[in-house]
């Protein structure tokens, strides 16, 4: 990582641990997405949990998904090995195939567990459905009410979690940095509660799962809780990062100025969605044979490309020849949208356009969830687990989150037996006074999401990146100095550190391989770049 680091303080706040209230836990759960949910009650029935959201339970990427959950159920048509085959293709050669093996042979009975558990998959004749997404050989995605899959899922773990006596949920406790003692193991963290005073919370095992980073974006399909809080945390903490440069951007957003970007999803180009550019014209064979069902990183550079041949701001998905009753039954969600913006899918073309959506970088961590910290793991979209390599194959992270959670729910419990409990440190950290200038946080969060949209984005070359360093490296000079108060600040830190960590590893790999395309390195190159890009703070 760059020497130049003007990030380099290792808590955000002071930590005073004689004066700063104080809980036990056995295991730490940090997110309230489908990994952390999963790994709180794997865990739960071992020792005792607890769980902080960093809002409501409902605030998380998991809630929002929609297109579904990837696992092989048809057994006749489909096969492990065509699942394994298809994320290691898609996966541009960065793949960990031990680690693919293990999370889609481990799906269908996790999928299944979800259902027993009370998750309505929609089904026929007592079987559940499954659908086919870009990159997928088969069809293999599961969903709830239609295009709900997510909540569907995070409402049957949240139910289940709150009926757990041995978890005790916390919600708006913002974790504002993992503790780590003397040896450098992690024994905890230090958050605020329901913006009142720090409290602290030591823990035998911590386990991350803060999901993601799309808020660095200016165009995103993620909630604004996904501003990278757990990467920046792992980061100061010393923690290993790998491939921060793999920002997969989903190819259909509904594009309406002025409105957030919506997720429009990729299970409909899968039931025969077409995408036409401005003026009407069908593109996507001109650039993959497999056409609208290409995979997403192929589907976002040719939109792209269409957006500036033809100078407009969006293209179109056509769903006319959709049957409508049908449509409304099986995209509930995107019809409430479509009818919210008069969009009439019968007559009329939903604009749409790429945007930031899933963060496939993040800490590293091996096959059972453990990090390169001792008693820290990690799971979910904060994670580097090694089965997304260069590319995400659509719907394969609420089941990536579903496997690491129950493997990281489990090592936890297996550290605790080995290594015992964690008790009281005593630890004093002082912040010196800024003498510099303070920046405005919500206008350097806007113009960071800006930048990053424009200099970091689906295309990328040398110059633009290297903009991109300097500004936010001006900016973390009069920004990372300071002491905030509430999330606001201290969410734009971590945006400023994990936005460097992104734009230094894109700048570091060069070469076009999955999400990541360089105009000035067009090719792949596997002589150089075979190799994934890991940042650890010095
Ligand atoms: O298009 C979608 O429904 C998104 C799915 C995913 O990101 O896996």
């Amino acid at each position: 990582m760059p020497t130049r680091q003007t990030d380099i303080r290792r808590y955000l706040v002071p930590v005073y641990t004689a004066s700063t209230p104080q809980l036990f836990t056995d295991c730490l759960v940090i997110g309230c997405g489908i990994a952390g949910l999963r790994a709180a009650l794997e865990a739960a029935p071992h020792c005792n949990v607890t769980l902080v959201c960093k809002g409501a339970f409902s605030d998380s990427n998991t809630w929002n998904a929609q297109g579904g959950i990837a696992s092989v159920l048809d057994e006749v048509e489909d096969s492990f090995e065509a699942h394994i085959e298809d994320t290691l293709r898609t996966g541009c050669g960065l793949g960990d195939k031990s680690v693919i093996e293990q999370v889609v042979r481990e799906g269908p009975g996790l999928v299944r567990q979800l259902a027993d558990w009370g998750t309505a998959f929609d089904r026929t004749d007592g079987e559940i459905d499954i659908s086919l997404e870009g990159g997928h050989s088969h069809a293999r995605i599961a969903h709830s009410h239609g295009d709900s899959t997510g909540r569907g899922i995070a409402e049957t773990l949240i139910n289940r979690v709150r009926q757990t006596p041995s978890i005790n949920v916390l919600e708006n406790f913002f974790a504002i940095d993992l503790l780590t003692d003397d040896s450098g193991e992690c024994v905890g963290v230090i958050g605020q509660r329901h913006s009142r005073s720090l409290q602290i919370i030591w823990a035998a095992a911590t386990i991350l799962a803060t999901g993601g980073a799309g808020r660095l974006y200016r165009e995103t399909t993620n909630p604004e809780c996904a501003t990278a809080d757990g990467l920046a945390m792992a980061w100061r903490a010393g923690a290993v990062l790998r491939d921060m440069e793999f920002m997969q951007f989903h190819p259909t957003t509904l594009y309406i100025a002025g409105a957030s970007r919506a997720l429009v999803t990729e299970t409909l180009r899968g039931e025969g969605a077409i995408l036409r550019d401005i003026n009407h014209e069908p593109f996507m064979k001109e650039y993959d044979s497999r056409g609208e069902l290409a995979p997403r990183d192929v589907v976002s550079q040719a939109i792209l490309d269409r957006m500036l041949k033809t100078r407009a701001t969006h293209v179109y998905l056509d769903i006319r020849h959709f049957d409508k009753a049908y449509f409304q039954k099986r995209f509930p969600l995107i019809s409430e949208l479509c009818e919210s913006f008069d969009i009439n899918v019968s007559t009329d073309l939903i604009p749409v356009r790429p945007s930031a959506h899933y963060m496939i970088g993040g800490v590293k961590t091996d096959i059972h969830a453990a990090t390169s910290i001792r008693r820290l793991f990690a799971c979910g979209e904060a994670a580097s687990t090694g089965l997304n390599g260069a590319n995400r194959l659509g719907s394969n992270s609420l089941l990536e989150g579903l496997v690491f959670g129950r493997l990281a729910g489990r090592s936890a419990v297996g550290l605790l037996d080995a290594a015992g409990p964690v008790g009281h440190r005593r630890m004093l950290f002082e912040v010196p006074p800024s003498d510099r200038s303070r920046l405005d946080a919500e206008d350097v969060r806007n113009s960071l999401r800006s930048l990053m949209w424009r200099n970091v984005g689906i295309t990328r070359s040398h110059a633009p990146l290297q903009e991109a360093m300097e500004t936010i490296r001006f900016w973390q000079q009069y920004v990372m100095d300071k002491v905030f108060a509430s999330p606001f600040g201290w969410e734009c830190q971590n945006m400023l550190t994990a936005a460097l960590l992104i734009t230094h590893a894109a700048q570091e790999r060069k070469e076009s391989r999955g999400v990541h395309c360089r105009q000035d390195f067009p090719a792949r190159d596997d002589t150089a770049f075979a190799r994934h890009i890991e940042l650890v703070r010095q």
